[in-house]
């Protein structure tokens, strides 16, 4: 018996029956990928997130640290306001200020502002007025009112910290950059004097 052959309308009708099925196979077989796709990039996007967030508090922190002072004023390590009523005159004593660990001298040449420490092996020289000078009591190291060395093991003069005069007309002048005495204008009101402990300038080389 000869077999009918299919005519185009029934390939047809077969075609348009097949075709919904086998787009639910595919959506049913896709489903499960398409619900995990979303919860791993999720995922991903949480670590990534947590990983900036990091990022951003260590940066963040990293800044405040370097921009905000380390120290309080006052507090060793941080800015000393110095009084110029306290100024000594030209030649005189220097003045000590112990929580700042320095002394500010006045020389002929200028202001100074001298940390406290010797240069050899670390103690504290005190100004003996009779000689008028500093004079370690561990080794005997000697060092004139402006911090030079006279003598003793100390392989250097008395390192210094940058300071600055604050005049009235709002100007403002700063240690140098190799440490030396501020000279003060006589023709101006000092209103301030700031000494940064935080700032030393190696003392002058024998
Ligand atoms: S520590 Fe000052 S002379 Fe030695």
């Amino acid at each position: 018996m000869a077999t009918a052959q299919p005519t185009k309308g029934d390939i047809e009708k077969r075609t348009s029956v097949a075709k919904p099925s086998q787009e639910v196979a595919v959506a049913g077989g896709g489903a499960g990928l398409l619900a995990d796709a979303p919860s791993r990039r999720e995922f991903l996007y949480y670590i990534w997130g947590a990983s900036m967030v990091l990022l951003l508090g260590q940066l963040s922190a990293g800044l405040i640290w370097f921009i905000f002072p380390r120290f309080r004023e006052g507090e060793f390590g941080g800015e000393f306001a110095f009084n110029p009523d306290d100024l000594p005159p030209v030649g005189d004593a220097p003045v000590s200020v112990p929580a700042g660990r320095f002394h500010v001298s006045m020389t002929e040449n200028g202001l100074l502002a001298l940390f406290g420490v010797c240069t050899h092996l670390g103690c504290l020289p005190r100004w003996v007025p009779t000689n008028a000078r500093f004079e370690c009591p561990c080794h005997g190291s000697k060092f004139n009112a402006d911090g030079s060395w006279i003598e003793g093991p100390a392989p250097r003069g008395l390192d210094r910290f940058v300071a600055r005069v604050i005049y009235a007309d709002g100007t403002e002048v700063a240690t140098d950059a190799g440490g030396g005495p501020i000279p003060l204008d006589p023709t101006k009101t000092v209103v301030d004097i700031r000494v940064n402990t935080g700032r030393k300038v190696t003392g002058p080389r024998i």
